[in-house]
């Protein structure tokens, strides 16, 4: 597999290898993701070994889906779009294969120190202080990299795509850091710096700013990240420009002046002045807005276009995720009210809407991304089957609905079972009942994982024969009809 550049016009040799390492990272993080569904259903899974427990497999999924996966996918992305839209070859290459193979060892440390039981306890920012000075490194070389390109551009205009890109960088840059200042422990037997770490902010205000960062790590990196993706690939997907390029404007404005603002909403009834947790509850409810303002510019993209659906599976990976990003940009500023957090809070229904977001949006938003830029990178017409990528569509699409809806219906029961209570104020049902009743939703839940992930097995396979036939052998207009349902 020749994964070195071609193209005398591009550099698409970091593209290609941030490209494949994305499948490759989705499948471990996804089958991490059915092996914790499985131990929810059968706790003997962990048989006993301590890497290979709940608590420290978790992180593992959520780092490895959201930052070898999700941010793979954003970094094969971004430097492809920046280079075709700013007409120009990526700015340092040798500082761009370094973001490629500093990016590989610092997930490699995460998937090493994780199960082994390094972590900060801070959700989504578990990885301890050596592997997030070396993030930080890697993070600001992707600055470099892109902005510099932006900079040597080759027409006047920024295309929408990079705005949100460029806003992505900079905002998961700030988050990281900021979040991420700790102090490590001293051994006092060597009085050397060891692994373990504790956070510079303590009670409250540790309390907020990790949950700037969580919220924030979701706006900007699973949200406008992959708005970057959807404002290039949908067009070019769907042969069509941009439905209103004003209209992406003023998402892209609105977008980032509200979501910085919304983190409390993860925090409704603790100990953070109850002012803060309204002021997040309004910003999300604003949130609404731009959200669904991207999601219509992006599906109103079709316009003329509609046809197209019946026969390109790629098309229809994009489309379908626009519509799970608008159905959980409309769950989120719901489930931020306070009424409705008391219900949902602590249940499977936050698991729900995650996931909904997670599986139906950003994963569903990089495999239709993946599926358009992998021919273009290895100089093939097409993929190798199309019949394979519409097999795929229908795995990932059932897979999330058996997923989210399993975890709607627990959330919700939980929530109810929960605040249930008889005449004379006792508890109606305790824990463990609650507890018995999600079973079968954890299985339903993990059936939808066996589904996801069969597809990202599929996609490896498409993809590994797309990647080793002989160049230009994958002629476009062979194979158009198959996938016609
Ligand atoms: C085959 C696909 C997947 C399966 C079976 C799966 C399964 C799971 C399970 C069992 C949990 C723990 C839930 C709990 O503690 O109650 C979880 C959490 C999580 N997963 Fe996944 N997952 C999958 C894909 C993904 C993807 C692609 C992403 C992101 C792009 C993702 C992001 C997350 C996040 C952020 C959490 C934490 C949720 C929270 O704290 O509320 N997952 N997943
Ligand atoms: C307008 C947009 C959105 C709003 C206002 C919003 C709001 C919320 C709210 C209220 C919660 C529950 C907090 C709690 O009770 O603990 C939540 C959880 C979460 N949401 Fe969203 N959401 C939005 C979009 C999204 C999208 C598109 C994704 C994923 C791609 C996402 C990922 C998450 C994650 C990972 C959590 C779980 C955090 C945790 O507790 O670990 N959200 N969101």
């Amino acid at each position: 597999m020749n994964l070195t550049n071609t193209s005398n016009d591009y550099n698409y040799t970091v593209v290609r290898q941030f490209a494949v390492v994305t499948v490759i990272w989705g499948i471990v993080g996804m089958l991490v993701g059915v092996f914790i569904a499985a131990q929810l259903i059968w706790p003997a899974l962990n048989f006993d070994i301590p890497w290979l427990t709940y608590s420290r497999l978790r992180p593992l999924h959520t780092n490895a889906v959201i930052f070898a996966f999700g941010t793979s996918a954003l970094f094969a992305t971004s430097y492809y779009v920046v280079q075709r839209t700013c007409q120009t070859r990526l700015f340092a290459p040798k500082l761009a294969a370094f973001t490629f193979w500093g990016w590989q060892a610092i997930i490699v440390a995460a998937a090493v120190s994780l199960p082994l039981g390094y972590s900060t306890a801070k959700e989504y920012a578990e990885l301890e202080w050596p592997i997030d000075i070396a993030i930080a490194v890697v993070w600001v070389s992707y600055a470099l990299v892109f902005f510099g390109t932006l900079m040597k551009r080759k027409v006047a205009h920024i295309y929408v795509a990079n705005w949100f890109f460029g806003a992505f960088i900079i905002t998961v840059a700030v988050l990281h850091i900021v979040n991420s200042l700790a102090v490590p422990v001293v051994d006092t037997a060597s009085g050397l710096w060891t692994m373990k770490s504790y956070s510079i902010y303590a009670g409250a205000v540790d309390a907020m700013v990790q949950w700037w960062y969580g919220h924030n790590a979701v706006g900007f990196l699973l949200t406008a990240g992959f708005l970057g993706m959807m404002y290039y690939f949908v067009p070019k997907q769907a042969g069509r420009p941009v439905y209103s390029y004003r209209l992406s404007i003023v998402h892209f404005w609105a977008l980032i002046s509200l979501y910085i603002w919304a983190g409390p909403h993860h925090l409704h009834y603790t100990a953070l002045p109850d002012w803060t947790q309204s002021l997040g509850m309004v910003m999300s409810l604003i949130l609404f807005a731009p959200s669904w303002g991207g999601m219509i510019n992006g599906i109103m993209t079709l316009s003329g276009a509609w046809h197209k659906l019946r026969t390109d599976p790629v098309l229809r990976f994009l489309v379908v995720s626009l519509s799970f990003y608008g159905m959980s940009t409309f769950e989120g500023p719901m489930m931020s009210i306070k009424t409705v957090n008391a219900l949902s809070h602590y249940t499977d229904w936050t698991v729900g809407h995650v996931h909904s977001g997670a599986l139906g949006w950003v994963a569903m938003v990089s495999i239709g991304s993946l599926y358009h830029l992998i021919p273009n990178l290895f100089e093939q017409g097409r993929m190798y089957s199309n019949k394979l990528v519409n097999v795929h569509f229908w795995l990932a699409t059932i897979g999330t609905v058996l997923y989210i809806v399993s975890m709607w219906i627990s959330g919700v029961m939980q929530g109810l079972m929960w605040r249930a209570v008889n005449a004379d104020g006792t508890l109606t049902y305790s824990f463990v009942e609650s507890l018995e009743a999600s079973y079968p939703f954890y299985f339903v839940r993990f059936l939808g994982g066996v589904f996801f992930v069969t597809g990202m097995l599929l996609m490896a396979y498409n993809v590994y024969r797309t990647i080793t036939a002989p160049k230009g052998s994958l002629n476009a207009e062979a194979e158009l009809q198959p996938q016609a349902a």
